[in-house]
């Protein structure tokens, strides 16, 4: 008789989940028990527990992230007050993270799922947060594509190896996510066996992953990124297509794995001109974006410097478009539509300022919201490592009390 690992499944509940249809994805993290239990077609069970307390266990889980603020505010549901959440939450600002970067690499965190769902805890026992984010980093599904990655104190990542032609694209590698980056996925179970808020997985935007793969790191200008796209249109769309193709891989199995939304960083795009958005980017982001709609999990759509490309983010996809603070909420909103919830928009450095003045900013981005559903509240990127952690604190406890409906 055939047994099914339980780890990736489909169960059916037709009367259950009338809106979704019948199908309902579910995977291990959305199980209690530390062991992923194996179903036995022929009891229509799960060995060593009874069918009916397991399918219990997970539509309870189930209905406690589909009806968290964070889940409901992505759907432009009614909530009782706006999530909030803080892009880079774990990070160098807590001193538990600091103490435990004294003894391990970035890379060592990322890559031992105890310690990554150590850190991803840090800032979730300490604030009121609305959503945890699974600690990694954007950059993690280059090695397994064959690139070198070193994080180098100061300067940020190197990859000494850095894609510049047809050889170095064929010779790109494919990536099994679930064994490649099987610690990415072993930290999402283990987070979400103790966690009460939904669990957001993520990745870089095929963009934004291409420039740091082709500039060997951080880039002011992008010189060798658009020299490839301008110049080598066709080798272009080969990488972007490569990369479309991992990154859809890495985000379903992180929602297999138990992530409850994703989100997608496009933290450099802002260097393209809307033209340039349209032909270099457009094609892949939609193609990443429709790969991830069978997921059922709200995908959130980040970029930076992205002020005149908003409306062609909104056309590649995604159920929340993310805002930085060089735009008005409201004037963003308004231009996306009512149909996309939005997340942000304060800026990082408002947090290095007088509690009186940070507030007046929390009371200007709420009340350009206007407690519409459908907002998120966020930095407009991420935390920095400096930030006045009580001023962390205080943003979430005025965002929850001046929001209340
Ligand atoms: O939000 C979270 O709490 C999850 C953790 C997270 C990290 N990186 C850990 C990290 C997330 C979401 C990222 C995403 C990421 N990584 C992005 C997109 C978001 C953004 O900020 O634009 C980018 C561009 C990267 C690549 C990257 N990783 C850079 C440029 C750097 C060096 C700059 C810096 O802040 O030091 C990193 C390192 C990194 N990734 C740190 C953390 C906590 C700091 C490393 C340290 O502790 O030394």
């Amino acid at each position: 008789m055939p047994r099914y690992n339980l780890q990736r499944g489909t169960l059916f509940f037709p009367h259950l989940f009338p809106r979704e249809g019948y199908l309902r994805h579910f995977c291990a993290g959305d199980l209690i028990s530390s062991s992923v239990p194996q179903f036995d077609s022929r009891s229509n069970g799960v060995v060593g527990q009874k069918p009916f307390d397991f399918i219990r266990q997970i539509l309870n889980t189930e209905a406690l992230s589909r009806n968290s603020r964070f889940i409901r505010a992505c759907n432009r549901e009614a909530v009782d007050c706006t999530p909030v959440w803080f892009m880079r939450q774990a990070g160098r600002y807590m001193e538990d993270f600091r103490t435990l970067r004294e003894k391990y690499s970035l890379l060592t965190l990322c890559k031992t799922p105890d310690l990554a769902a150590e850190v991803t805890m840090q800032p979730i026992n300490r604030f009121d947060l609305d959503a945890a984010i699974i600690f990694a980093d954007i950059l993690l599904p280059l090695e397994p594509m064959g690139l070198s990655l070193e994080f180098i104190k100061g300067e940020g990542p190197s990859i000494q190896n850095p894609i510049r032609n047809k050889k170095d694209v064929e010779a790109l590698r494919p990536v099994s996510p679930n064994e490649d980056l099987q610690f990415v996925m072993e930290a999402i179970r283990l987070v979400r066996r103790g966690l009460k808020i939904p669990l957001i997985g993520f990745s870089g935007a095929p963009f934004t992953l291409a420039s740091y793969m082709i500039e060997g790191g951080h880039s002011r200008n992008y010189i060798e990124t658009k020299r490839m796209m301008y110049g080598a249109p066709h080798l272009w769309e080969r990488l972007m297509i490569h990369i479309s193709h991992v990154l859809a891989d890495y985000l379903i199995a992180q929602v297999d794995a138990g992530a409850q939304a994703l989100q997608i960083f496009d933290s450099w795009v802002g260097a393209l001109s809307p033209e340039d958005y349209r032909i270099y980017v457009l094609p892949y982001m939609k193609s990443l974006f429709s790969a991830l709609q069978k997921c059922q999990v709200p995908l959130i759509h980040f970029g930076t410097g992205t002020a005149t490309l908003l409306t062609l983010q909104k056309e590649a996809g995604g159920d929340v478009i993310g805002l930085d603070w060089r735009v008005c909420l409201d004037q963003a909103w308004k231009l996306l539509g009512n149909d996309v919830a939005v997340q942000g928009n304060l800026d990082p450095v408002v947090l290095f300022a007088p509690l009186s003045e940070i507030e007046k900013r929390v009371d200007d981005i709420l009340r350009k919201a206007a407690n519409q559903p459908g907002h998120i509240f966020n930095l407009g990127h991420g935390i920095l490592p400096e930030t006045p952690i009580e001023h962390v604190e205080a943003v979430i406890e005025m965002v929850h009390k001046k929001s209340t409906r």
